[in-house]
């Protein structure tokens, strides 16, 4: 994939902000079935907010362009979140793991691609990178050995997010 800096900013807004919205559907699920992980996915929200945060405050600095669909990340991420945890919390993580996987390895790209030219956004992407991969981790943890059920789950969230991403830098 070719980067810009404009790009890489607006595509990462975009999908923290779809992050955000994937966690407050799942939580607002555990919730309602008093499920263990609820405490769980709101600390990974909170490090969405702020990944949300950093993106924006740096677009604002720039004054570089936002999706114009951020509407469209709030409702396809809600739903994504809410069709899941229909699966309970195996499902849930079985999502997290799908969507944090996809997202890490193409920080891991941009990142090496920022390196090169832009260090401001470097050190965005940067700050936001391990908190992934550990939520990617704790995931993986928590569910634990996958089934048949989670790893079908876990294909298909991968290709929502796939082409999530792929759309984003269109829009
Ligand atoms: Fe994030
Ligand atoms: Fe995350």
């Amino acid at each position: 994939m070719t980067h810009t800096s404009e790009t890489i900013l607006k595509v990462n807004h975009a999908g923290e902000y779809g992050a955000m919205q994937i966690y407050r559907a799942q939580i607002t699920a555990a919730r309602l079935m008093d499920w263990p992980c609820t405490a769980d996915l709101e600390h990974m929200k909170t490090h969405e907010e702020e990944h949300f945060a950093i993106f924006d405050k740096l677009a604002r600095k720039r004054g570089s362009r936002t999706c114009h669909a951020l509407w469209l990340w709030a409702i396809g991420g809600y739903f994504l979140g809410f069709i899941t945890a229909l699966f309970g919390e195996r499902g849930i993580w079985s999502c997290t793991i799908a969507v944090e996987r996809n997202v890490f390895n193409h920080l891991v790209e941009q990142l090496d691609w920022a390196a090169q030219h832009d260090a401001e956004l470097h050190a965005a992407v940067h700050a936001i990178i391990e908190d992934e991969a550990a939520h990617r981790d704790e995931a993986l943890i928590n569910r634990g050995k996958p089934r048949l059920l989670d790893r079908t789950l876990e294909s298909m969230v991968g290709t929502t997010t796939s082409f999530a991403i792929w759309l984003s830098h269109r829009l």
